[in-house]
């Protein structure tokens, strides 16, 4: 056991060294650190670009042993930090903008409407969002379910293509972002990941077995639920539901919602 121990150790050490070399012979990484962890690797410290955090990420994927790398990596300042998640104007602190890198890329006019609304915002400024998912992302920030969306963004990825606002399925797949951080990127329901042990688990979402959404009929049913937090049998719903969020959604985002909703390939409840 203590032997098992101490080689582990040696290890980690070892991998350790073997990512300061790397990373000490490309001059923009020179000053990143590691956390390693039975292989899984953390990038910590800052860089000048969002390229140099993909850069980063590659160079510790590609050192023997590494199972797989969480990028903490903050982009010091610079203009290309918007897109990547990490605010350039708060030493790197990470916007939210994502809940996730892979469940909630904004289309360049959404991100565009982000940026143009975070630079209008005056000193003095708390309320009003214009744009149409900060509400529910700060929630889902709030309740610790997100991410600092900078270590989880792929920066390699191409931005969302727009998606033209109507009560249709494309924008509801679009909306639906907003439900894949608990509810499963299949929307299939389960354990959230991140989330207490004692919240319940997130519904299954598809027309599979167990499903809850065939407890909804009609969008208008879907909609009552989000206004009231309640069931149509009239029981309460668990306020791990963001419904301080849900409740403002517009009816255009929750028809489309429901449309985009039925047509999800079945799953079994749980299987996210
Ligand atoms: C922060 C996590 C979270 C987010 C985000 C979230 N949900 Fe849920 N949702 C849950 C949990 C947990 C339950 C289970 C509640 C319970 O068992 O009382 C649930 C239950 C449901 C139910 C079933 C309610 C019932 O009749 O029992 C529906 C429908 C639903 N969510 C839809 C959505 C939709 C649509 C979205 C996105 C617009 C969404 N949820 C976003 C956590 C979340």
């Amino acid at each position: 056991m203590a032997e098992g121990q101490s080689k582990a150790k040696a290890g980690k050490n070892a991998l350790k060294q073997q990512l300061h070399d790397k990373f000490a012979s490309d001059p923009a990484l020179a000053n990143v650190k590691f956390r390693v962890n039975k292989g899984v690797v953390t990038l910590i410290g800052k860089v000048d670009s969002a390229d140099e955090v993909a850069r980063a990420k590659e160079l510790a994927m590609s050192v023997d042993g590494v199972k797989s790398v969480r990028n903490r990596l903050k982009v010091a300042s610079t203009s290309a930090a918007a897109g990547s998640g990490i605010n350039p104007s708060e030493a790197g602190r990470p916007l939210l903008v994502m809940p996730s890198q892979d469940y909630n890329r904004l289309s360049d006019a959404d991100a565009g409407a982000l940026i143009a609304y975070t630079k209008s915002l005056p000193a003095t400024a708390g309320e009003g969002a214009v744009i149409r998912f900060p509400f529910l992302i700060k929630a889902l920030y709030a309740a610790g379910v997100v991410p600092d969306a900078a270590e989880l963004i792929d920066h390699t990825l191409p931005p969302a293509a727009p998606v033209p606002v109507g009560a249709t399925v494309e924008h509801g797949n679009y909306v639906a972002n907003m439900c894949i951080g608990c509810h499963g990127p299949g929307l299939g329901g389960g354990k959230i990941p991140g989330g207490p042990p004692e919240w319940p688990a997130a519904s299954n979402l598809t027309a599979g077995q167990g499903s809850a959404l065939a407890r909804y009929e009609s969008s208008e049913k879907l909609r009552a639920m989000f206004r009231t937090g309640k069931r149509p049998d009239g029981s309460a719903v668990s306020k791990v539901m963001p419904f301080q969020s849900l409740r403002v959604l517009n009816d255009t985002d929750v028809d489309a919602l429901y449309a985009y909703l039925k047509t999800v390939a079945p799953r079994v409840a749980g299987s996210r």
